[in-house]
């Protein structure tokens, strides 16, 4: 999604600049844009599709000046084209924005009546004018401030002004945004990933906050205009070096990465030594939660369906899970001893985080389940539990999948044991099981050559379904949401046992249907719907585990064995070749497979 830098230096900024939009490329954008300050001028220059494409562009490779910012946007108002790339600027302001305006079309004709002229079809535009008519009448801080408080909706925003060139405006609310400090030099950025190339010294704002960065300070001020202080945090390194490696995409190497970053996270909280789950300064007592809710937004909305199964198996803990979108809008019944677990992967989703803000309101207990332990989520949450798996690049979720589920079944088993639920020798042997898993990830990891052949048949259909039961459920709804989100190919997740009450109407001759029936407790019944679809033409891909007895069953047209273990650590095992089938058929059909189309990393719009 949008990203944002501003860099006020002695220097000329707009090579790094440009440098800083290429690390938030990741997020996923459609153009990108940058604007300095020179000679009593604002100098603009935008440019559709790449980061690239802007630094191609001989204007940009000539821009002067020593302060500016810089913006990658996601279309939400209007094309994704060079006119609608930010930054927008009227006579004398110029803004880049993360968010939505939503009053926009209102304020827009107000600013026209004024005599405001608009170039683009966005809502970030008229904030620019919006400050441009304030300024007639107000100073700088009280034209922001008012300005501000004319808009509805979310925003992060960098902002440099014609006549004051000597710093930049940050402001947000709802939208994260970071301030950074240099020698000399201080920044802004949407995320301190975007500015750990610069430094790792980092103030974050809250919400309704903004701040004026000059050369060699940084001020902040509260929504209504008094001056704060703020902590400046200083992050672990200065930056994580991840590249591709030898592999043609990041997707690639995040789901080959699989069995180091599981091994990490097991590391990390498993004490194989005293045969324990580390979670330190847990800051509640066992009877204080008798209850749990996990809330995410897409993969990390299935990891939250995975933990169910877990939670509810392992511990007699009431679970609930929500889609963050869908709970933020509801009326909820906030209970005091209810957990409320919120699983990200950017930590920064809107929907995730405007849950988790609803429960700080209502002041129930938090607990994050995130990858970035820098971002708001886990900023904001009274607890966090990190999945550990480094950084993740692909759109398409894969490792940070594996990392959060198990960071939610060690919680399951932690539970478990405090508690009570579990038999102490039961609990060792998982923790036994649970220390083979990257093994067995690894040679499942093998699956290759027979996957790339299926993917063609998959690209050929229609749709295809992805059927599986209990553990299995969670884990199909995965690969159907990993091949429509990379291949474009109608794909749907179902229980297996739904089909009877209405999709299985969708099945016609040679449709692709994957059925996970792994050896587990739910085996027979879901073989039994197997037959049901074969019955009425469809191609089964079987994904099963290894074992000694032969699937019984005629005319299944392909067949996948991960590796063998308890019923629990399968759904680990059966996410591998679906992962890879979404690759292939992408990789087949020559898609952008790390920045699929209309999607993004971190979705930080609603
Ligand atoms: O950063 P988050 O885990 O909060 O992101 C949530 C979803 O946007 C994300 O999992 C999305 O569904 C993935 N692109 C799926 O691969």
């Amino acid at each position: 999604m949008c990203g944002i830098i501003g860099i006020n230096s002695n220097k000329p900024v707009a090579t790094t600049i440009i440098n800083s939009l290429k690390k938030l490329e990741y997020r996923g954008y459609d153009s990108a844009g940058i604007a300095t300050l020179y000679n009593g001028l604002i100098n603009e220059v935008k440019s559709e599709g790449r980061v690239e494409n802007l630094e191609k562009n001989s204007i940009a490779q000539n821009m002067e000046g020593t302060i500016g910012i810089g913006h990658v946007r996601w279309a939400t108002h209007g094309l994704p084209n060079s006119i609608n790339a930010h930054p927008h600027s009227s006579q004398n302001v110029s803004v880049v924005h993360n968010g939505i305006i939503e009053n926009s079309t209102i304020l827009k004709k107000f600013l026209i009546g004024k005599g405001h002229v608009f170039k683009s079809q966005t809502d970030t535009e008229v904030i620019a004018h919006l400050i441009t008519e304030n300024l007639k009448t107000e100073n700088i801080i009280n034209s922001i401030k008012k300005t501000l408080k004319s808009l509805h909706g979310s925003f992060a925003l960098g902002i440099v002004f014609k006549d004051h060139p000597d710093f930049i405006v940050g402001a947000r609310r709802g939208s994260p945004l970071a301030v950074g400090y240099g020698p000399n030099e201080n920044y802004l950025g949407s995320d301190s990933y975007a500015l750990k190339s610069m430094t790792n010294k980092i103030t974050y704002l809250n919400d309704g906050e903004f701040c004026v960065i000059k050369r060699n300070n940084v001020d902040f001020f509260s929504e209504e205009g008094t001056r704060i202080n703020k902590k400046v945090l200083v992050l672990s390194s200065t930056e994580e070096k991840y590249d591709k490696g030898d592999y043609k995409h990041f997707m690639a190497k995040e789901i080959e990465e699989q069995p180091i970053t599981i091994s990490n996270g097991i590391n990390e909280y498993i004490d194989m030594s005293n045969r324990d789950i580390n979670i330190y300064n847990f800051p509640w007592k066992k009877k204080e939660i008798s209850s749990i809710t996990l809330i995410g937004c897409g993969t990390a909305y299935h990891s939250c369906l995975m933990a169910k199964y877990w939670f509810e198996k392992l511990t007699n803990l009431d679970v609930n899970i929500d889609i963050a979108s869908e709970f933020r809008y509801r009326k909820n019944r906030f209970k005091q001893d209810n957990l409320y677990i919120f699983v990200s992967q950017s930590g920064e989703t809107a929907d995730t985080y405007a849950a988790l803000d609803l429960c700080k309101n209502n002041n129930v207990k938090t607990c994050a389940v995130v990858n970035v332990v820098e971002s708001s989520i886990a900023r904001d949450s009274n607890f966090v539990l990190p999945i550990h798996c480094g950084v993740e690049i692909g759109v398409a979720s894969t490792k940070a999948f594996l990392g959060q589920i198990l960071i939610l079944y060690i919680l399951a088993l932690k539970f478990a044991l405090w508690r009570k639920e579990i038999e102490k020798k039961d609990f060792d042997k998982k923790l036994s099981e649970l220390k083979t898993l990257p093994k067995l990830l690894e040679k499942t990891l093998l699956v290759d050559n027979k996957i790339q052949t299926i993917a063609d048949t998959f690209n050929e259909a229609k749709g295809s379904m992805f059927l599986g039961r209990g553990f299995s459920y969670p884990i199909a709804l995965e690969g159907a949401l990993k091949l429509k989100e990379l291949s474009y190919i109608h794909a749907e997740g179902y229980p297996a046992g739904e089909m009877k009450h209405g999709p299985l109407a969708l099945i016609e001759e040679g449709m692709p249907v994957v059925v996970l029936a792994p050896r587990d407790s739910y085996y027979k019944k879901t073989i039994s719907n197997m037959q049901e679809v074969i019955a009425r033409g469809a191609k089964v891909l079987l994904i099963t585990n290894k074992s000694k007895d032969e699937v019984i069953s005629e005319n299944i047209w392909k067949k996948i064995e991960v590796e063998s273990t308890n019923e629990d650590l399968l759904p680990f095992l059966l996410t591998i070749p679906l992962q890879k089938l979404a690759y292939y058929s992408a990789l087949k059909k020559g898609y952008d497979i790390d920045k699929p189309r209309n999607l993004a990393k971190s979705v930080t719009v609603e």
